[in-house]
């Protein structure tokens, strides 16, 4: 079910080709990061572009929550009066961060080096989700968190009066925890290392550097070592959030799959800390190209535009890119379904803790759709049947992960019967005007019952 009312059940069906722009919402990721900085910085933060979707609208309730003045102006536009670095107050309710892992992880960062408590919580997926990656780092700081068993929410946070900055070496390759961890170091004094051994997104290291932080990046033999001074004072900013690479990924695999399909997405951020997929379609054969390359606000931005690609073959996607596109192997599952021959997708452990089980959930609808499907703990090969060829004609169930929901869509516009979805209101969390813009394009997509 969806977190506001009764679920949403959608059919997917194959029919003509898909044509048009599509005009993706902004980034998920740098929008929640716009907020929650702004909410560290004095004065006031001007962001164009934001995702307005439930995870980061639930992060902007939770900003004023802890103090900072965040005001919808419309059309995208925001603004967020910070309280700067240190100076959040004590909410006086639970923090409900709803689907969002990555609202309440940067925010547990955020306040734990503040004389504040805090308690979070979520819904049925999140509190399902492991928070002690994030909160043994924090307690390096001095933060405490007391939460439930297997460290789940609800939890509270105490956060730290006297906070000593940290070296830590993040165990799982995680922007999540990786960005907890440096939010955290903003309020220690002195010097907070993050070493990953695995690059992940850097959007937080980007956008840190923006608001004047001092912070220095290194490649080194251990991976990537990430200093920050603690303590600046960070400065107001004014951010154009560019377009979601990962919700960008649904329409394009959805052209790469119709028959006749030629579809542009425009102004996509392309950080090459989250473009995996693209190169790994690509490599499939998929026809699919970067139009007008260029940069905006630091951040490398190109149209992409698919086209209906019958010939693809299965791949093995590195795991060194797994990072890259962490959050596009479910699409990428049923793109691998179409192709010829077996797409082997490993060093993906991490797929198993997102909004859902992530393998689980696609092996079993990929197979009751009759795809061959082979899993382990931390991969899975998908055996792809050729265009044409997958007989779909099932309900699956996208256990309140949007991203599951909208991979089973794209896969029922190409399969030989329609593909029904249990519940399609998670989408609403990252991509609200999916729908819209799919039909736009010419999808044959409806609600069911
Ligand atoms: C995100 C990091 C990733 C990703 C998530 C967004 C972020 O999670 O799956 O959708 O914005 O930092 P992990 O840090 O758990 O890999």
């Amino acid at each position: 079910m969806s977190r506001h009312g009764a679920p949403i059940p959608m059919t997917a069906r194959k029919g003509g080709p898909l044509q048009g722009a599509a005009h993706v919402p902004g980034d998920k990721s740098i929008s929640h990061r716009a907020l929650i900085l702004g909410a560290l910085s004095v004065g006031e933060t001007r962001i164009t572009g934001l995702l307005e979707g439930q995870d980061v609208l639930d992060t902007a309730r939770a900003m004023r929550a802890f103090g900072a003045e965040v005001t919808d102006h419309g059309g995208g536009e925001w603004s967020v009066h910070g309280v700067g670095v240190g100076g959040f107050t004590e909410p006086d309710q639970v923090i409900d961060c709803g689907n969002s892992g990555t609202g309440v992880r940067l925010i547990m960062g955020a306040m734990a080096t503040s004389p504040v408590v805090a308690t979070f919580t979520g819904d049925a997926s999140l509190t399902a989700r492991p928070m002690g990656r994030v909160t043994e780092p924090l307690a390096l700081f001095g933060a405490q968190a007391v939460g439930r068993a297997g460290g789940r929410l609800p939890m509270t946070i105490v956060g730290a009066a006297d906070p000593v900055p940290v070296r830590y070496a993040v165990p799982v390759p995680s922007a999540q925890v990786k960005s907890a961890v440096l939010l955290a170091g903003l309020n220690a004094p002195g010097e907070t290392v993050v070493i990953e051994a695995e690059a992940t997104r850097d959007h937080t290291e980007r956008m840190l550097a923006g608001f004047g932080a001092e912070l220095s990046v290194q490649d080194t033999e251990d991976g990537r070592v990430i200093t920050l001074t603690g303590q600046p004072e960070l400065t107001p900013q004014a951010i154009a959030v560019p377009r979601d690479p990962s919700s960008a990924a649904f329409p394009v695999c959805a052209a790469l799959l119709v028959e006749g399909s030629d579809v542009l997405v425009p102004n996509i951020g392309l950080n090459p800390t989250r473009a995996g997929l693209f190169y790994t379609l690509q490599e499939m054969g998929a026809d699919l190209t970067f139009e007008n390359s260029r940069e905006e606000g630091g951040e490398p931005v190109a149209d992409l535009r698919a086209r209906f690609s019958p010939n693809m073959t299965g791949v093995a996607v590195p795991p060194e890119r797994a990072a890259s596109m962490i959050d596009e192997y479910p699409v990428l599952s049923v793109v691998a379904a179409f192709a010829k021959g077996k797409t082997e997708m490993r060093g993906v452990r991490e797929l198993r803790v997102k909004e859902c089980d992530r393998i689980d959930a696609m092996a079993q609808g990929l197979r009751a759709a009759g795809v061959i499907v082979e899993d382990g703990a931390d991969w899975w090969i998908v055996h792809g049947r050729g265009p044409g060829d997958v007989p779909g004609g099932v309900t699956v169930q996208s256990r309140l992960d949007h991203r599951i929901a909208m991979a089973f869509l794209v896969m029922g516009l190409a399969t030989q019967r329609p593909m029904r979805v249990d519940d399609c209101g998670p989408i609403g969390t990252s991509f609200p005007i999916f729908e819209g813009l799919m039909t736009g394009l010419g999808a044959g997509l409806t609600r069911s019952n």
